[in-house]
C-alpha cells in the first residue's frame, strides 16, 4: 500500500514535471538592427545532370528514343513486330541501320525495305513509353528519302499497349533524295506508356532519319522545346543558379566521352549522340538504352537559366576523366584544347555577336549576351593532378576574363585526406570558391549544422555543390525522399544560411528522376511521362529560396547560436528590399517545442505569415499518386507585443515573416 502511495506520487511529480516542461517556452532572442552579413542572390540553386533520365526521358520534352538511329546498337528503341532479320525477303519488311560518311555527325540512318502489304511496321517505344495526354497536339518531323517514290504513305500513329489506336496522321513522301517532313497528331486518349507506330504504303525503299516528336506545349511553348511540368517546379523555387550539366557526366568514365559543349550546340540535326556515362554505371541499375541527344545542350542550358531568373554556372572537364571510373588524364602539355573549351564558351556566352562563338549564340537566337558570371574547372576531382589542371585553367581564365569567378573542386567527400589537402592547395592558389559534396546519412547532416561557422572566413566561398541526406537502411527509389531525409537538410539548411558570408551557393543534389529509369536516389524532382511533382526535399529548398532575404540576423539562446541543442536549429534573416523579418526554425524531435522569440531593435507588424512543413512519420514520403502528402501551408500569424510565440510541431520546419516597420 505505502509502496502504491508512493508510486501514485512519483507519477504525479513526474506528470507535473513533464506539464511543467511542455509549458515551458525556449527563449531565443533577435535584435533586428544587426546585420551580420550579406546573403547572395545566388544562396539558393539547382544542379542538374542528365542522370535517372533527367534530360532525354525528363526534362527534355523529344518523346522518341533514338531518333537519329546513333545508339550504338543503332535500331536499339525502335521495334519491328513483324519481321525478322533472319527471313527478310519474306517478311513484310525489313528496317537496317545504314552508315554514311556524308554527314559525319549524325553519319546513321534507318533504310526502311517494304516487300508488300502485309503491315510491314516499325514501333519508337519513347522513353519507358510516351506520355500523351487526350486533345493535346504533337508535332511530328522526320527525314525521308524514297528512293523511287515507290511508298505512297507514311502513317504514324499512337497506340497503346493492346495496339488501340490514340490519334494519327500521314506525310506524303514526295522526294527520292532527303527532304524534311512535319506533320502534328492530336492525341485521342490520355496514355502514360503509348508508342509511336509507323506504318507505310506502297512496296519500295524509304531511308528515314531524325524521327522526332514534341508535345506542341512546351515551356514557353518553344520547338526542341522543354517539359512544361518540370520546368515549372524549377520556376517555382526561383532558382538563383542552374549548374550544368553535372556531375560526374562533365568529366565522362573515358575522356572520349567527357561532355564537350561544343558538340553541344549549333543544329539540333547535327549534334552528335553518345552514350550517358550512367548507362551501365551501377550493376542494379543497368540502363543500356540511356543515351544523350544533345537536344538540350549549352544554349538551352543558357535559355533555361535565363528564363528562371538564375544565374548560368557551367561546369567543364579538366582534363581528368571520373576518379571512379577510369581516372584518364590528359597530359599538362596537351591541355590547350580543354582550356581553349573553356575560354570560347565564356565567348559564346558573353561575346560580341562579331566574335566566332558569340556569332553562333547569336545565330541560335540569342544575340544579347547570357552575361555568364561564374565558370567551374573539374568536378568531383582530387589529388595533385587536379591542383596542376586547375593552375593553368584559372592562369588562362583570368588572365582572358579577370571578371570571371572560377569555382574550383574539393573532390567527393566532404573531410578526410584529400579534401584537406584539395582544400590547403586551393587556399594557396587563392581560389574563389570551392565546391564540396555530401551524400550522407540525416544525422550526419543533423550534428553539422555547425559545419560553417568553423569556416576561415578570409579563406575562398564555398558552393555546397551537391548534398542530400540519404536514410539509413532504405532500398534506392522513391523512399530515400522521405521526411526524415527533408527535415535533416532543413536543419543542416539553417548552418548553411547563418554562414552566408562564406557560404555563397548551395545546391540538393541530383535534381530530377524518372520513375521507371533512375540510377540514383534521391532525387529532388520525380516524374513519369505525364506528370511530376516534388518530394519533401523539393518544399524545404523551395521554402529557403523562396524566403531568402538579403541579409543575415543573429538568432540565438542564452546567446548561442541554434544549431541542434533539444533538437531546435534556427537562422533569421531580413529582406530589406521587402522590409521583412524572415525566421526559419525546425524541430527535429519527436515532440512538439514552444518558443518565444523577443524581438529587438525594430517594430514589426502584429500580423505575419507563418509557413509550415511538418510530417508525423518520418518514413512517409510523395508519390505521383500522393504529390502532395507532405505539403507546406500557410496561415496568418499574430504577434503580441515584441514577442513571437511559435509552436513547432514534432519533426517540423517553419518559416515565419513578419513586415519591418
Ligand atoms: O549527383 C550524382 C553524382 O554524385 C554526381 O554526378 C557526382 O558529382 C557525385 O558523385
Amino acid at each position: 500500500m505505502k509502496l502504491n502511495l508512493m508510486t501514485k506520487s512519483t507519477v504525479c511529480g513526474l506528470l507535473l514535471s513533464s506539464f511543467l516542461a511542455t509549458a515551458q517556452k525556449t527563449k531565443l532572442e533577435v535584435d533586428l538592427t544587426k546585420s551580420i552579413t550579406k546573403i547572395q542572390p545566388t544562396m539558393y540553386g539547382v544542379f542538374f545532370e542528365d542522370i535517372n533520365f533527367a534530360a532525354d526521358g525528363g526534362l527534355y520534352a523529344e518523346m522518341v528514343k533514338n531518333r537519329t538511329f546513333g545508339f550504338d546498337a543503332p535500331l536499339m528503341g525502335w521495334l519491328q513486330p513483324n519481321s525478322n532479320v533472319h527471313s527478310f525477303n519474306k517478311d513484310s519488311g525489313i528496317a537496317t541501320p545504314m552508315r554514311t560518311s556524308e554527314n559525319p555527325n549524325n553519319p546513321d540512318f534507318c533504310r526502311v525495305i517494304i516487300n508488300n502489304d502485309k503491315g510491314y511496321q516499325i514501333l519508337n517505344e519513347g522513353f519507358r513509353g510516351m506520355g500523351i495526354k487526350k486533345d493535346a497536339k504533337y508535332n511530328l518531323s522526320l527525314k525521308a528519302a524514297n528512293h523511287n517514290n515507290e511508298i505512297k504513305k507514311i502513317i504514324v500513329q499512337f497506340v497503346d499497349a493492346n495496339k488501340k489506336v490514340l490519334g494519327e496522321t500521314s506525310i506524303v513522301p514526295s522526294s527520292t533524295g532527303w527532304k524534311d517532313y512535319s506533320t502534328q497528331i492530336v492525341a485521342t486518349g490520355t496514355e502514360a506508356k503509348a508508342q509511336l507506330k509507323i506504318t507505310f504504303e506502297g512496296t519500295g525503299t524509304i531511308d528515314l532519319d531524325m524521327i522526332s516528336l514534341f508535345p506542341e506545349e512546351t515551356w514557353k511553348n518553344r520547338k526542341n522545346g522543354l517539359r512544361k511540368d518540370i520546368v515549372q517546379l524549377l520556376y517555382d523555387l526561383k532558382p538563383g543558379f542552374v549548374r550544368f550539366p553535372g556531375g560526374c557526366i562533365v568529366e565522362g568514365r573515358t575522356l572520349e566521352n567527357r561532355y564537350q559543349w561544343k558538340k553541344t550546340v549549333g543544329p539540333v540535326e547535327d549534334r552528335e549522340t553518345m552514350i550517358n556515362r550512367w548507362n551501365v554505371e551501377f550493376k542494379n541499375k543497368q540502363a543500356p538504352d540511356y543515351f544523350q541527344s544533345f537536344g538540350l545542350g549549352f544554349y538551352e542550358y543558357f535559355q533555361l537559366s535565363e528564363d528562371i531568373g538564375a544565374e548560368p554556372l557551367p561546369i567543364l572537364s579538366c582534363g581528368i576523366a571520373c576518379q571512379y571510373n577510369s581516372g584518364e588524364l590528359v597530359p599538362l602539355e596537351e591541355l590547350d584544347p580543354y582550356v581553349q573549351d573553356a575560354l570560347d564558351l565564356i565567348e559564346f556566352a558573353n561575346g560580341a555577336v562579331t566574335t566566332k562563338w558569340g556569332k553562333l549564340r547569336s545565330d541560335m537566337g540569342h544575340p544579347k549576351p547570357f552575361n555568364l558570371k561564374f565558370i567551374g574547372v573539374g568536378n568531383e576531382q582530387w589529388g595533385p593532378q587536379y591542383i596542376e589542371r586547375y593552375k593553368i585553367f584559372a592562369k588562362a581564365i583570368k588572365e582572358k576574363y579577370p571578371n570571371m569567378t572560377i569555382v574550383s573542386g574539393s573532390g567527393p567527400s566532404p573531410d578526410g585526406a584529400m579534401f584537406d589537402y584539395g582544400w590547403e592547395e586551393l587556399k594557396k592558389l587563392n581560389a574563389e570558391i570551392v565546391d564540396e559534396h555530401y551524400y550522407k546519412n540525416p544525422e550526419w547532416f543533423k550534428e553539422n549544422a555547425a559545419r560553417y561557422d568553423k569556416y576561415d572566413r578570409k579563406g575562398p566561398k564555398i558552393f555546397a555543390g551537391e548534398y542530400a541526406a540519404h536514410p539509413k537502411g532504405v532500398e534506392d527509389g522513391l523512399k530515400e525522399n522521405n521526411w526524415l531525409s527533408a527535415v535533416s537538410e532543413a536543419a543542416f539548411m539553417t548552418g548553411l544560411e547563418r554562414n552566408a558570408d562564406v557560404v555563397h551557393l548551395t545546391s540538393y543534389a541530383p535534381l530530377m528522376a524518372h520513375v521507371d529509369a533512375f540510377q540514383w536516389a534521391p532525387d529532388m524532382i520525380w516524374f513519369d511521362n505525364l506528370n511530376s511533382y516534388g518530394t519533401a526535399n523539393y518544399y524545404v529548398q523551395k521554402m529557403y529560396s523562396n524566403n531568402r532575404g538579403t541579409d543575415v540576423l543573429a538568432i540565438t539562446k542564452d546567446g548561442k547560436p541554434l544549431t541542434g541543442q533539444e533538437e531546435l536549429y534556427a537562422t533569421a534573416a531580413k529582406d530589406t528590399d521587402k522590409k521583412e523579418l524572415i525566421l526559419k526554425l525546425v524541430n527535429t524531435s519527436g515532440k512538439a517545442q514552444d518558443l518565444e522569440v523577443n524581438l529587438s531593435g525594430k517594430n514589426v507588424d502584429s500580423k505575419g505569415k507563418m509557413i509550415l512543413l511538418t510530417h508525423q512519420n518520418l518514413e512517409d514520403y510523395n508519390t505521383l499518386a500522393e504529390p502532395t502528402k507532405i505539403t507546406p501551408s500557410e496561415k496568418d500569424f499574430k504577434l503580441t507585443g515584441k514577442k513571437a510565440a511559435v509552436s513547432l510541431p514534432a519533426y517540423s520546419f517553419v518559416v515565419l515573416k513578419l513586415k519591418m516597420k
